[in-house]
């Protein structure tokens, strides 16, 4: 089975098997068949976050459960549950067509419903963290079906127990071994907007609109997303390629006296978050490419596929790109996607 057209950078590869998965039951049935019960499983959803690097052998479960429903209205939040195959776009403007904003920042993040919490997705100063409620997911083992709430899914940046593996017997980590079915969203009453981010701050600021609509949020993110990340329908990527690092500090303030334009943010927890792009950037990368595989000219943490590169390609593009920051600055990038 063809994967070119189920990842987001439109790497060309194969499956030896791909079954879609649209409800609880297909799952069930599947574990309930002796050929498949036993076959290494390969979870699929909107291939926004994958790097290919050759065919797939386990049997690839591509999610594509629909439906969205209010779960609860109440007076200090509603709760929409979604299908875990419902296109993450689709599922914020569904929510602002129906008058229930909160999740405007996180508008054109390519990807699924069911992938959101994998990797908490953010954008524009707010995380699926901020506006989780709970999942139901089905266990790949024994087909039974658990939910979970947000301490439970041990949310960090870009990173939840759907990317541990456990390192010890009894170790709460779900890598590999679960398939998320459904997840429920809170979005608190009274609506308040998350403007603190400077591009969002820029563009109001600009507008000259003092109290913007979830909706005029909802544009402008769009419009700053439009204008400096790729449509992956165009050009082949998979978002921001490396996690932006942290670093304390006291090593922030070495790097500073060294590179005193670089861009970074203090966390509230004391440490220092450096912009990978920046670093990147820096590093003379922008616009550059190995093969077909390319570093994108708006936003450097963005690598494309400029047209047939090889997910080897890819990881040789990214190996140079870790290489070249870690001797300049002596900070590791680590990658963002799952290498396949
Ligand atoms: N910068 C450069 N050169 C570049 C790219 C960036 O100097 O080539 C500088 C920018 O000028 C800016 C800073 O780096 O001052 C940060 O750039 P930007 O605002 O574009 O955000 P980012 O840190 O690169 C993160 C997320 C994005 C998210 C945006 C907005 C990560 C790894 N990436 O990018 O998420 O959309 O903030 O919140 O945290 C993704 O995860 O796939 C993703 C796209």
């Amino acid at each position: 089975v063809p994967l070119q057209a189920h990842n987001s950078f439109g790497i060309v590869a194969k499956a030896r098997e791909l079954v879609r998965v649209r409800g609880d039951a297909d799952v069930q049935a599947l574990l309930a068949d002796g050929e498949h019960a036993q076959t290494p499983k390969f979870v699929l959803g909107g291939g926004s976050n994958i790097v290919l690097t050759g065919d797939v052998k386990p049997l690839v479960l591509k999610v594509e459960i629909p439906g969205i429903r209010v779960v609860e209205d109440g007076p200090r939040a509603t709760v929409i549950e979604a299908g875990a195959g419902v296109n993450w776009h689709d599922f914020v403007t569904w929510t602002l067509d129906h008058d229930f904003p909160g999740l405007e920042n996180l508008a054109l993040i390519p990807g699924s419903v069911g992938a959101s919490p994998v990797q908490n997705v953010g954008a524009y100063g707010v995380e699926v963290q901020d506006r989780f409620e709970s999942l139901d997911a089905i266990d790949l083992a024994t087909g039974d079906v658990f939910t979970l709430g947000p301490a439970q899914c041990a949310f960090d940046y870009r990173d939840s127990v759907f990317k541990h593996t456990p390192a010890k017997p009894g170790d709460m980590g779900l890598c590999g071994r679960a398939l998320i079915l459904r997840v429920r969203f809170r979005l608190p009453k009274p609506w308040r907007p998350v403007l603190g981010y400077m591009d969002l701050a820029r563009r109001r600021a600009e507008s000259g609109v003092q109290d913007p609509t979830a909706r005029q949020v909802y544009d402008w993110v769009c419009a700053i997303r439009a204008s400096k990340l790729p449509d992956p329908r165009v050009l082949g990527n998979a978002g921001s390629f490396f996690k932006n690092p942290t670093v304390t500090p006291e090593q922030c303030h070495d790097i500073i006296a060294r590179e005193p334009n670089i861009v970074h943010y203090p966390m509230p927890d004391g440490t220092v978050k450096l912009a990978a792009g920046w670093l990147i950037d820096a590093c003379g990368w922008k616009g550059k490419s190995v093969g077909k595989a390319g570093v994108y000219e708006k936003q450097a943490l963005v690598l494309v596929n400029r047209g047939g590169a090889t997910g080897g390609e890819v990881v040789t593009l990214a190996r140079a790109i870790q290489t070249s920051v870690y001797e300049r600055f002596g900070i590791r990038l680590e990658p963002e996607p799952v290498v396949v």
